[in-house]
């Protein structure tokens, strides 16, 4: 009799994994699109906090039409949910600014090569600030973390040290967003895509007075003639792409994160890395010297040797 039930398991584990595998590929294939308009639209209109700002302006009309038009159902929230959120909002807000300032600074590659150091900063942070303690095997991991981004950033042809401090706050800030996160979601019935709406909405509400005041509308004006002028008409579709797939990548990952652990996670999110790193060098055609290549490979190993001794 215990035969039916347990190849029953067997297939709804199964199904879950499969699930979880569609998720994971959405979610690398939207964020290597996202990163390449991105990228094109910096080119031609290097206004990132502009760029960042309709990133989260798109994500939260979608999500208000998709709410309205009862496409998908709006969440119940109260002032406390708001209260909560706003941490990991101003987090969230930090860190995506600063990636996109990274990227319109130095190669797509370079900046995803410090982000995948991401596990160290969330280490350090929890072990000086939340006073956690790991065991030895973690804090060796994070040798090969620390040496291969560092290596990777001293060979690389291209540094900026705005770009490189761009995507170390961003490390640091997410962070601080996934510490927030974590607390904010537990025990709520917000799902994984409201969660998100809600936190793109709060983010577009804190970052736009700093948009304005950092580059401001006639910034905006000049450098969107400039870029008409090189690209034509079709810019504003980059710009359109960049947007919706920001919103659609983040939207998918804060889904899958209803579904598996944190560790999980992580560990797609450096496997997204890769994908990009490989897609926006063979695009962009980035120059990468072998021992460039070699910094960037150590620091991803060192990532999966984490995760491993995190488990
Ligand atoms: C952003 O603009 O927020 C960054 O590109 C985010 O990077 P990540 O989601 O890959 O950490």
């Amino acid at each position: 009799r215990s035969q039916p039930i347990e190849s029953n398991e067997i297939k709804a584990e199964a199904a879950r994994r499969v699930k979880i595998g569609i998720y994971f590929a959405t979610w690398w294939a939207l964020n290597v699109v996202f990163n390449i308009y991105n990228k094109k639209v910096l080119n031609a209109f290097p206004y990132p906090w502009l760029t960042s700002t309709l990133s989260l302006a798109c994500g939260s009309l979608m999500m208000l039409v998709s709410w309205a038009s009862r496409m998908t159902e709006a969440p119940k929230t109260d002032l406390e949910f708001w209260k909560t959120l706003f941490p990991v909002a101003v987090a969230h807000t930090i860190g995506h600014v600063a990636a996109t300032v990274s990227m319109s600074k130095v190669a797509v590659s370079f900046t995803h090569i410090i982000k995948s150091g991401e596990p160290a900063f969330s280490v350090l942070v929890s072990r000086f600030l939340l006073g956690e303690t790991f065991p030895l095997a973690v804090y060796l991991s994070l040798l090969p973390i620390i040496g291969g981004c560092a290596l990777a950033a001293v060979t690389e042809l291209n540094f900026n040290m705005t770009g490189f401090m761009g995507a170390m706050i961003s490390n640091l800030a997410f962070v601080f967003r996934n510490i927030f996160s974590k607390k904010g979601m537990k025990g709520k019935s917000v799902s994984g895509m409201n969660y998100y709406a809600c936190l793109s909405m709060l983010s577009l509400f804190i970052l736009t007075p700093f948009a304005i005041a950092v580059e401001g509308p006639q910034m905006w004006a000049e450098g969107w003639q400039a870029a008409i002028s090189q690209i034509g008409p079709n810019f504003i579709w980059w710009v359109a792409a960049q947007s919706v797939f920001y919103h659609l990548y983040n939207q998918v990952s804060y889904m899958s994160l209803d579904e598996i652990s944190p560790l999980t996670f992580s560990i797609g999110n450096t496997m997204k890395r890769i994908s990009v790193i490989v897609s926006s060098i063979i695009i962009f055609r980035t120059p990468v010297q072998p021992v460039n290549a070699l910094g960037a490979a150590i620091a991803i190993l060192g990532t999966f040797l984490y995760s491993q001794a995190k488990q």
